[in-house]
């Protein structure tokens, strides 16, 4: 099979393993997220295919898309033999998803050029106005509040305080997206992402401006 037809049909197997998501892992954020994938990897280098499949695969082994991450990698290796993907890239595609997520403080280090790209896609789909609309409608799906005053600040979480504890979408920044700007593995990243910060910084300012808060207190 050529490149560009295990493309389209990893589109199809993508798309409905995210049908039924309404925390902020929608088929459309992986669409952005391998766009921008694409658009790092066409300035700092990586090989197109790899980059372009392990962004489209990247949350499949998701717990909050397919259960588990064990049952989700599983179906990601079965799809990728299954479709005459070759071993070598199957190993680098299943490596890169396995490292990539968060959890909690604990920031995997990408091995491979492609794992970094697809890492900073994923974490700019975090930030800026996506990334705000990400964190409310998260929120709401897990019953947290928008923000509570006296929620504070989480810091050093273990995964499952990360997954599990309580916060709100508002502490959220704190714990996590604030964070990420530095975290930022390829140069062409850093700079959407400083860009996409600045942005978050602003809206906060406001929200707590409107909420009647210095910042300072929370
Ligand atoms: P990753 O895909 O890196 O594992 P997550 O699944 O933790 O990231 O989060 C994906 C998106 O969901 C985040 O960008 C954020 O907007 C939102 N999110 C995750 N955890 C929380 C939380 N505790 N509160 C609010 N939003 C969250
Ligand atoms: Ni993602």
């Amino acid at each position: 099979m050529k490149k560009a037809e295990i493309i389209i049909k990893a589109k199809e197997f993508v798309k409905k393993q995210h049908q039924n998501d309404y925390s902020g892992h929608d088929w459309w954020h992986i669409i952005r997220v391998t766009n921008i994938a694409k658009a790092i990897s066409i300035r700092e280098g990586g090989n197109e295919f790899i980059v372009e499949l392990a962004a489209l695969m990247h949350d499949v082994a998701d717990e909050k898309v397919s259960g588990s991450e064990e049952a989700g990698l599983r179906k990601v290796n079965k799809w990728l033999k299954e479709n005459d993907v070759e071993e070598q890239i199957i190993s680098e595609v299943i490596e890169i998803i396995t490292t990539m997520s968060f959890k909690g403080g604990n920031l995997g280090n990408m091995k491979t050029m492609e794992g970094r790209i697809v890492q900073d896609a994923d974490r700019l789909d975090a930030l800026g106005a996506i990334g705000i609309a990400r964190t409310f409608a998260y929120s709401g799906a897990k019953d947290q509040p928008i923000y509570d005053p006296d929620l504070t600040v989480r810091d050093h979480l273990t995964y499952e305080e990360y997954r599990r504890g309580k916060s709100t979408a508002i502490n959220h920044f704190y714990e996590k997206l604030l964070k990420l700007k530095d975290a930022m593995n390829t140069e062409y990243g850093k700079k959407l992402a400083e860009e996409r910060h600045e942005y978050m910084i602003q809206f906060l300012d406001q929200f707590f401006l409107e909420w009647g808060h210095d910042e300072k207190s929370i």
